[in-house]
Formats: structure tokens, sequence, C-alpha cells
């Protein structure tokens, strides 16, 4: 760089090196040290001009618009709830399981039935492969967990498969409430003949 500078004019504001004509700072002079006064490189400005712009719509996005992403508190629950999301695990084991009453639990149960256990247990509940669910008679309980457990981990060498990955937990809560709210004591057209004990 200093080479082109051999031919520039000079302008009266600074010093101009004797032997190589470089421009000087005019008041540095450390014990005969200057100091050149080279022009910045122009990447080197650019960089800068497009830092400030940044800086500038950065503000404007925080400060004004209170950006979601920018605002700190806000990041923080936002990467919080995607941890959560990655844990089903743990939220199954913070799950309750109580038996559901209102309507729209024990419809979202009525579609589940429908779907998917009537192929088995028929839509009335009165049993076909699977045992009847109207009657008073359970082989495995009668308790929202013990039919929920069984919904979860199926009794698969008897043909009732586990619904752990199909359902979610609150799927599985809805159908057995479904069962204990809406199909017990029941009167099917075609009941399946009881299995299990009496409750
Ligand atoms: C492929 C057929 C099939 C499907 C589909 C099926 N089941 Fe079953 N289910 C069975 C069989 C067979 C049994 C009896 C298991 C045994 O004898 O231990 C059973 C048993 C059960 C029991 C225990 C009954 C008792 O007397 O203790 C519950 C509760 C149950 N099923 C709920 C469901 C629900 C809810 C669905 C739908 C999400 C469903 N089943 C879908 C075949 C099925």
């Amino acid at each position: 760089m200093a080479k082109e500078n051999v031919n520039q004019p000079h302008n009266e504001d600074y010093e101009y090196d004797t032997l190589t004509n470089d421009r000087l700072i005019k008041d540095h002079d450390y014990d005969g040290i200057r100091e050149l006064d080279n022009d910045l490189p122009p990447w080197w400005k650019w960089l800068f001009y497009i830092t400030i712009v940044f800086a500038i719509i950065y503000l404007i996005r925080l400060f004004v618009f209170h950006a979601d992403d920018l605002v700190q508190d806000k990041e923080y629950e936002n990467v919080m709830a995607e941890a959560a999301a990655e844990q089903p695990q743990q939220d199954a084991a913070a799950f309750e399981i109580v038996l559901l009453e209102d309507d729209a639990s024990l419809a979202s149960g009525e579609e589940t039935w429908g779907k998917i256990c009537s192929a088995c247990h028929l839509a009335d509940g009165g049993g076909l492969v699977g045992p009847n669910m109207t009657d008073n008679y359970w082989i495995h309980g009668n308790t929202v967990e013990d039919l929920y457990e069984i919904v979860e981990k199926g009794v698969i060498e008897k043909g009732m498969i586990p619904y752990k990955d199909q359902l979610s937990p609150q799927k599985r809560l809805e159908v057995v409430s479904y069962i204990l709210v809406k199909l017990q004591g029941t009167t099917p057209a075609n009941p399946k003949e009881p299995e299990g004990e009496e409750y």
C-alpha cells in the first residue's frame, strides 16, 4: 500500500515522509518515530458500516417490536418448552390416572373406541375377540389404573395389543374412562359370556 502513495497530491493538513512520501499524522512524533496515516481498507470499512446497520435493526426489533426470540426471558421459555416436548417419558411419569367424566374427554374416548377398539370389543362393548366391557366381570381388575395398564401394556399372548406407542397417555385415559362411564352397565345387542371375576 505504501508505494501507492508516492505520487499522491500533498495536502496541507498532513506531513509526508521525505523518503517514501507516505502520509504521516501531523502531531504524532515520539522520539522521531512517526505514525503513518493510511486509509482503512475498504473491506474493513464496509464491515464496520454493516455492523452499524445490524445494530440498528437489532435494537429496533428488540425494543420497539419486542421480537420474541431476542427477549431473553422469552428465549429461555422457548428453550424450556422445546426441552419439555422432547421428554414425553417424564411427562408420562407425572401423568395422573384418574377417571375423566367431562363430555369432551368421553367424546374423544368414544372416537378412539369406535376407530380402534370396537374391532375386537364391538362398538357397543358386547365383546367379540376381546371380552365384554358392559358386564361386571373383569380378567384384569376394574379400576381405572387396571384398565389403563392393560391398554398401555396389552396382553399380547391373548390378542390384546399394547397401545403405548399408538395412543398418547391422555387418549388412553379417555378411552378407558369411556368404557367405565359409558359402556359399563349397558345392555349390548350380543353380549359375550362373562370372563374373569365378578367385581
Ligand atoms: C385385536 C383385538 C383387540 C383390540 C383391537 C383391542 N382389544 Fe382389548 N382385549 C382383546 C383381548 C383378546 C382381550 C382379553 C385379554 C386377556 O384375556 O387377558 C382384551 C382385553 C382388554 C381389556 C381387559 C378386560 C378385562 O376383562 O380385564 C381392556 C380394558 C381392553 N381390552 C381395552 C381395549 C381398548 C381400550 C382397546 C382400544 C384402544 C382395545 N382393547 C383394543 C382384544 C383386543
